[in-house]
């Protein structure tokens, strides 16, 4: 099994990726358990337990790992506290411990709120991440941040809370619904811009193979992907310097879920969008050259079709200055100086904001 090692200052623990490792999953929880007696309280949603439960139950059972399955409602609106408190009360009826184990077995959503409820229940209980979206898989499930939502805004609560380990199987992705599946790869092209040049190329090279969900190349860029984030959460776990360069794509990105009341975008579409705002707006303050802009932008586009930007410039703009990462009142934009290299730089004028998001409604209607 292809093995990652995420080493923070307080924990390591293993990423596995392989094609079929979800079969393998009783054997490698049943090592990690605290203690003989340790019981599994497994949080999924109806749509992946449905497709996939039967192979889950059967490597658990194999193992002899003790579990008990809690379905939450399924969507970004159970990340909530009250879905905590449900499904807390049920772990304390069904006795859960300080032994027990919690398995997240979903997509972000899953795995946020998991792992934020493993981290508060009896003060902390372990948590196993089991990422069945390639967002997730790339990135949500590795890490260690958890958290909810409230009415005013995405993941306002949270904790940091890193897991036992983090199995991921590329198989699960066959069930994927097309729009899911194709916004996970922009966090993929992310990845490779920041970080990885070859994985990059990839990206640009094989998007036939990929869009068909090959399972070799999907292995690959998913093993790639979580080793990059592993490295940069190693460097630096609370989210700082190192951190920051994740959020390519994020400032515009995040700021068009939130003008749309992120109804209109999945995460990956609006981060594909703000990937391609980046890149114009790196060649507008001369930090990314107008032949890698260009490169970075066919490349989202060719994972189209997108939704249409209709955000008004000033209202993304505005939006900017409200985000909660600006530290100081200076935004931070990550800009690609090359493939695989990114500069954070905080002296973005307004109106080359402004200009970027007008670039993207006409690209997006083209
Ligand atoms: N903790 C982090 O570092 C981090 C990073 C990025 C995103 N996130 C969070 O992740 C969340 C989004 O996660 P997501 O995109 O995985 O969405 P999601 O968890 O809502 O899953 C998307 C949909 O796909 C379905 N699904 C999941 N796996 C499936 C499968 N194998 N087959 C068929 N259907 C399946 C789900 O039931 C759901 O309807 C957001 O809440 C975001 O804040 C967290
Ligand atoms: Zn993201």
């Amino acid at each position: 099994m292809k093995k990652i090692t995420v080493k923070t200052k307080s924990v390591e623990y293993p990423v596995l990726v392989e094609r079929g490792a979800l079969a393998q999953v009783g054997k490698i929880v049943a090592k990690m358990l605290p203690s003989k007696k340790s019981r599994c309280f497994v949080i999924t949603v109806a749509p992946v337990w449905t497709l996939w439960g039967e192979t889950f139950k059967k490597a658990l059972t194999t193992a002899k790992v003790d579990f008990t399955v809690l379905e939450m409602t399924d969507g970004e609106r159970a990340k909530s506290f009250a879905s905590i408190e449900h499904l807390t009360e049920r772990m304390a009826a069904k006795g859960a411990d300080r032994n027990s184990v919690v398995i997240a077995f979903g997509g972000g959503v899953v795995g946020d709120l998991a792992g934020f409820l493993a981290s508060v229940y009896m003060r902390g209980v372990p948590v196993v991440q089991v990422p069945t979206t390639l967002l997730a898989q790339v990135d949500a499930a590795i890490g260690g941040k958890t958290g909810a939502n409230l009415r005013a805004g995405k993941n306002l609560v949270g904790t940091f809370h890193q897991p036992l380990a983090v199995i991921s199987d590329p198989e699960l992705l066959t069930t994927l619904p097309d729009r899911e599946f194709r916004a996970g790869l922009f966090e993929v092209i992310k990845s490779g811009v920041i970080r990885d040049r070859k994985l990059f190329e990839v990206t640009e090279s094989e998007r036939k193979s990929l869009l068909a969900r090959d399972q070799e190349i999907l292995e690959r860029v998913i093993y790639d992907c979580a080793r990059i984030k592993a490295e940069v959460v190693a460097a630096d776990e609370k989210e700082s310097d190192l951190r920051r360069i994740l959020n390519f794509g994020h400032t515009i990105g995040h700021a068009l879920e939130a003008d749309t009341g992120y109804r209109h975008f999945l995460h990956g579409e609006a981060v594909a969008w703000g990937m391609a705002a980046a890149a114009m707006i790196g060649t507008a303050v001369r930090k990314t050259s107008p032949e890698l802009a260009q490169r970075i932008v066919s490349c989202v586009l060719a994972y189209s079709p997108l939704p249409e930007v209709n955000s008004r410039a000033e209202d993304i703009v505005r939006r900017i200055r409200g985000d909660k990462k600006a530290v100081d009142g200076k935004v931070h934009f990550v800009l690609a100086t090359s493939v695989g290299r990114v500069a954070i730089y905080n002296r973005v004028p307004d109106d080359v904001v402004a200009h970027a998001v007008q670039e993207l409604h006409y690209l997006s209607r083209n």
